[in-house]
């Protein structure tokens, strides 16, 4: 790095290359970065409830098994974006406060409730697979630690997503109940799924100069369409419908034509009215005062070994 910080920024951006947590950078870059990155840890953590509701119901214990396993690795995403988060100079504290009072949200799509054992399936092919659209890209994002972290999220989403679809396929291929199940979840989660990706470009506030920075490398309306295009052929596999009757291949454009989600709906959901956020922020809240003395319990034992070191 020469001695121009700033100067560098430019140029290691426009070669490519990553910027790290002592580089120079444009106090906007810092602050856009922590925004995205700790909404994104909150997205994880909260997005722990809708799946955990269905732990100790699951069907069999394989089920429960792996869904365990999966909302354990979403506490672990939550925790790496955070360390992601703090290497740009915020605490954890303030970024727990920031969710628990509101002023930093989490992504929409956690607050619709998970009705049936499907919504478990529906979650891991269409949420998880959203997801997995809209983080690979984030891997090559200009800022190190939010690029190194995706990469291992990134890993355990595939096994998230593989999971999921694998569970509808068992039910769409079982009795006319079960396959009705995941067809009502499936109709359920289309849109809310859809609308993960953000509103379209022409409303998006962050994607040019995210896109300028390279953290976004892709706008939401082009990250959406991919998605679309990649779940039509694994509907077909699964014997489901995606509840779009206009969504048609369209030889011209070389993609699936389709039904755009309904934004004013993101906007309500994503302002506090969606139909489980007050639900959401209660159990987060009574998470944090619950898990306060674990906090206190672990502040006295690190005091406790710094004063015996010191002693
Ligand atoms: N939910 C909540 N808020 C949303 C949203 C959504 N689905 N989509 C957009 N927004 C907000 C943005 O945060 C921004 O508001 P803000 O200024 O208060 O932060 C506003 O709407 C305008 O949207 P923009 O397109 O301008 O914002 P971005 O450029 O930040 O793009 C994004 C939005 C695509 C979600 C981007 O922030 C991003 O890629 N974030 C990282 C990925 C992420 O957070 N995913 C959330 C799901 S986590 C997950 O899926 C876990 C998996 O295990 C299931």
């Amino acid at each position: 790095r020469d001695l121009e910080g700033t100067a560098s920024f430019e140029a290691i951006v426009a070669a490519d290359q990553k910027i790290e947590p002592r580089d120079v950078m444009p106090e906007a870059y810092r602050k856009g970065l922590i925004r995205q990155i700790a909404q994104h840890a909150h997205s994880e953590i909260i997005g722990m409830q809708p799946e955990g509701n269905w732990i100790t119901r699951a069907p069999s214990l394989r089920r429960k098994a792996i869904l365990l396993a999966k909302v354990q690795d979403e506490a672990g995403h939550g925790l790496y974006l955070y360390a992601a988060a703090e290497t740009l100079g915020v605490t954890r504290d303030e970024l727990t406060e920031a969710l628990l009072n509101g002023r930093q949200k989490y992504s929409s799509i956690f607050n619709y409730p998970t009705l049936t054992w499907a919504d478990m399936g529906a979650i891991g092919w269409l949420v998880d697979g959203a997801a997995i659209v809209n983080q690979v890209p984030l891997c090559r994002c200009s800022y190190g630690p939010y690029a190194r972290a995706m990469i291992r999220v990134c890993k355990e989403e595939s096994f998230h997503q593989r999971q999921g679809y694998q569970s509808l396929y068992v039910l769409a291929n079982g009795s006319p109940a079960q396959r009705a199940m995941a067809q009502d979840a499936v109709d359920r989660w289309w849109y809310p799924s859809l609308a993960m990706f953000g509103p379209p470009d022409t409303e998006s506030t962050h994607s040019a100069q995210s896109m300028e920075w390279k953290i976004k490398r892709f706008s939401n309306d082009d990250l959406r369409q991919r998605f679309v295009d990649m779940c039509v052929p694994q509907a077909e596999i699964l014997g489901l419908t995606l509840p779009d009757p206009d969504l048609r291949w369209n030889e011209e454009r070389g993609h699936y034509d389709f039904t755009q989600p309904d934004f004013e709906e993101l906007m309500r959901v994503v302002k506090g009215d969606g139909p489980c956020n007050r639900q959401r922020m209660t159990h987060r809240r009574r998470a944090h005062s619950d898990g306060a003395w674990v906090r206190e319990a672990a502040q006295a034992y690190a005091e406790k070994a710094r004063a015996a070191k010191g002693a």
